[in-house]
């Protein structure tokens, strides 16, 4: 029988529903809050959800929003049962995605009617329908800027290790500067698996065999791609190759971050492509910024929607640069992330290839970091607070409620 999950603070509505559906067979798991409701769905897996729209903490339709942008709650029949079924509450919660209403008090019977269509009707369309994704697409990251020692490596780095360490969750970092690569540098490691073994290979012979013997792990968690050994040109490199590449390698990390070099190449432009979101590393000074704008032109004229591009500005200078607002107005578009100036972090980080948020966990750099990993993560990852959360994740999440 189908697993149902009961969201609703009031502990006599728990026991009327396990009433009504105990009997039957139904498995019936129970949240007293939006949040804990969220957390049981992510847990429990339930096939049907009843929520009240009044809870302690987020309300019902909060609740359904959130579940109905994750792929996993996409489809799952949920029912509100509230001591307000008018019609305009019941209009909100149907443009918030709740498949019926159920008003307080209620008949069990009348329950169990409504969950029996509700059931029959979504395993009907689970039959009709080709499975859809259950798993959530992986975010991937892209650092890039047309000027060099902006930052963009620094960042790439500190930003992979921040994403691992706030989802636990498989995350791999890309060394795409194909000339000057430094992330295995930055990572304390000289690693005998690199880029160099995809040279001159066919796309159709991109499997996982390949992918193993290009990856290397690191001791904080992430595993990554390092930049060939010695330069090497795009053209080394089959162009079709990219796609079945990133393509697979969706499948297995949640999280990719790239540091893409600082050109528009062929390589560059397959991995900006294929980015969720493009961070544009930008220094306070006047070369950095008009490299900016050029970046930003091209973004458009490759098609990329606006809400891809983030501009980042990046304190790398000890005088005061450029001020962000001046800054803004001449790229016509708002910093998304500011970090500020930390030298001895940073070249400390480099040289001893210990990345600063390892070595530095109280700074405001590596709380940025955090905060900025936790941004950047894709919304259904956030909507569903994780059943045993990171260390990480409870602090950026606490910040965050202080904040609001
Ligand atoms: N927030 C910061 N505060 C102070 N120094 C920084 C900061 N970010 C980066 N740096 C320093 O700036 C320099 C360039 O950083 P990084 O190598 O990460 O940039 P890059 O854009 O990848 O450069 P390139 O690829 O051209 O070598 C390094 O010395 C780094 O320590
Ligand atoms: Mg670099």
């Amino acid at each position: 029988m189908a697993r149902v999950l009961l969201i609703d603070d009031e502990p006599v509505f728990y026991k009327m529903v396990e009433h009504a559906l105990k009997p039957q067979g139904y498995e019936l798991e129970y949240a007293r809050s939006g949040l804990d409701g969220l957390r049981a769905a992510g847990e429990f897996e339930p096939e049907i959800i009843i929520v009240d729209v009044k809870l302690p903490d987020l309300d019902g339709y909060d609740v359904v929003q959130r579940l109905r942008s994750t792929p996993r709650f996409r489809n799952t029949p949920i029912i509100f049962l509230t001591s307000q079924a008018d019609l305009p509450n019941k209009l909100k919660g149907f443009e918030v995605g709740a498949d019926d209403f159920l008003a307080k008090p209620f008949q069990p019977e009348e329950l169990l009617a409504r969950i029996g269509i509700l059931v029959r009707k979504s395993e009907t369309l689970r039959s009709a329908l080709p499975a859809g994704p259950t798993r959530e697409p992986a975010t991937v990251l892209a650092l890039h800027s047309l000027r060099g020692g902006v930052g963009c490596t620094s960042l790439a780095v500190n930003l992979a290790i921040a994403c691992h360490q706030l989802w636990e969750k498989p995350t791999l970092l890309i060394d795409a500067d194909m000339t000057a690569g430094q992330v295995a540098l930055m990572l304390n490691t000289s690693p005998a698996r690199t880029f160099d073994d995809l040279t001159n290979r066919h796309s159709s012979e991109i499997d996982d065999d390949i992918i193993r013997k290009i990856t290397s792990k690191h001791n904080s968690g992430i595993n990554f791609i390092a930049s060939p050994s010695s330069p090497v040109a795009d053209d080394s490199f089959a162009d079709d190759l990219w796609v079945e590449l990133l393509n697979r390698l969706q499948e297995t990390y949640d999280f990719i971050i790239i540091d893409t070099g600082h050109n528009f190449g062929n390589i560059a432009i397959h991995m900006l492509n294929q980015a969720t979101t493009i961070l544009q590393v930008i220094a306070p000074e006047m070369a950095s910024i008009r490299s900016s704008i050029n970046a930003l032109e091209l973004y458009h004229l490759l098609g990329y929607p606006s809400e891809k591009i983030k501009p980042v500005l990046n304190q790398t200078l000890a005088v005061a640069g450029i001020k962000q607002a001046q800054i803004e107005k001449v790229l016509k578009l708002p910093v998304s992330f500011s970090l500020p100036y930390a030298p001895n972090e940073f070249i400390r980080a480099i040289n001893f290839g210990q990345p600063v948020i390892l070595q530095n966990p109280e700074i405001a750099s590596t709380e940025l970091l955090e905060e900025m990993a936790y941004d950047l993560s894709g919304e259904s990852l956030k909507a569903i607070p994780p059943s045993s959360p990171s260390v990480v994740w409870k602090r950026v999440t606490q910040k965050l409620a202080a904040k609001k």
